[in-house]
């Protein structure tokens, strides 16, 4: 080939390579300005120096868009969501990104007892409370600002729910903050407080497809899970109150795993769950930062760790979508195209005296931080 040709092929290369390279297409604000019982909604956009990017939208506390570097030098967004406020009003069901709470995963029959009193929660997953019932954060339109931290963006929502509100005592007040820092982490950090005891236990509901689409499956995507215990689950998956080991069973995630390299095997677990939807009881100290998991897709690269100070972690495999509901850019939200990874304390805690302690008194703060942080997999 002639130097002049080999010159222009490189050139022409090149220019492909830019251009097939995916880019970020933040959704308007204006799809998310509405108001909702008398209060405005509106989407917040953070991002870094690097280019990744969240879009945040105060119904709901919810991650709406996550765009973050793959390995071909352009960014997937790695997260479901919808494009506009009207589409999220008609799918609250699913919990695509909100903060969930007060008490994110399950409740046994939606009882708890609290210094002698009885509390009776809201029934909304098969006679058990889930994710804090049918009126829980995940649709209540949240107080909004921008609240730099040391130079990152960040924007901090603030909640206060009612005494009463689902069957949970106290007036709580809640504030959960979003940002995004140079080393491209998500970081959201949460606090709490209460007037009256009571329990709480807020995480963050993403789903996940690190390809960057819900038109692929999840089951390709490489987990680890620094767990070597799980509470296991009986029927309407409420724990038995049991810390099982995952060794020699399909839960263990110790090392990197396909998701779906086990997840059809017969196992009690799996049939209760129809897959993955079990709590991992975290390697790590009480209260303390440390690494819960890491995930990645070799077909885009991106990796992404999970860091919390939280005692568990909930895997879950999007088992139970349909493929009813259609999202951003077309994606149909089917069986086991997203993926959760909620840190939180374990499910139904209130009601095992040997799960970490879910109660906030009136002189205390409930605090949590966790971090998402994406890197491209070498
Ligand atoms: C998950 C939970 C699943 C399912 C899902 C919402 O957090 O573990 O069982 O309820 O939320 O569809």
């Amino acid at each position: 080939m002639k130097k002049s040709h080999l010159i222009i092929t490189i050139i022409l290369l090149s220019i492909s390579t830019i251009y097939s390279q995916n880019k970020i297409k933040c959704i308007p604000a204006t799809n998310f300005q509405t108001v909702i019982n008398g209060r405005q909604t509106s989407l917040y956009t953070l991002t870094n120096s690097n280019g990744m990017t969240v879009q945040i939208t105060n119904y709901g506390a919810r991650v709406v868009a996550l765009w973050v570097p793959d390995k071909n030098g352009g960014f997937q967004d790695v997260v479901w969501g919808y494009n506009s406020i009207q589409e999220y009003l008609k799918s609250t069901d699913i919990y695509c990104g909100p903060i969930v709470g007060r008490y994110g995963n399950r409740i046994n029959k939606g009882q708890f007892t609290l210094n002698n009193t009885a509390y009776q929660l809201t029934l909304n997953n098969n006679g058990n409370h889930l994710h804090g019932g049918t009126g829980g954060f995940e649709n209540k339109v949240w107080d909004a600002k921008f609240t730099p931290i040391n130079g990152n963006q960040a924007v901090t929502l603030s909640y206060t729910s009612p005494d009463g509100e689902e069957g949970y005592p106290g007036n709580v007040i809640i504030h959960v903050t979003y940002m995004v820092t140079e080393k491209n982490e998500l970081t959201i950090k949460y606090s709490a407080t209460t007037d009256a005891p009571t329990i709480i236990n807020p995480t963050s509901h993403c789903y996940f497809n690190l390809t960057g689409t819900a038109a692929n499956t999840i089951l390709e995507h490489k987990l680890k899970i620094n767990a070597l215990k799980y509470t296991p689950v009986t029927k309407g998956l409420i724990p038995t109150g049991e810390l099982l080991h995952v060794k020699g069973t399909p839960l263990d995630f110790t090392k990197f795993t396909a998701i779906g390299k086990s997840i059809n095997v017969t196992n009690e677990q799996l049939a209760l769950g129809k897959g993955y939807d079990h709590n991992y009881v975290l390697n790590k100290k009480l209260g303390k930062m440390g690494e819960a998991a890491e995930i990645y897709s070799e077909q885009t690269g991106i990796s992404m760790k999970v860091i919390t100070d939280q005692p568990g972690l909930q895997f879950y495999s999007g088992n139970f979508m349909d493929g009813t509901l259609t999202g951003k850019r077309g994606d149909i939200h089917a069986f086991r195209t997203g993926f959760a990874l909620e840190a939180q304390n374990f499910p139904d805690a209130p009601n095992h005296t040997n799960f970490p302690s879910a109660v906030l008194l009136p002189n205390q703060t409930y605090t949590q931080c966790t971090s998402y942080a994406f890197n491209i997999k070498k």
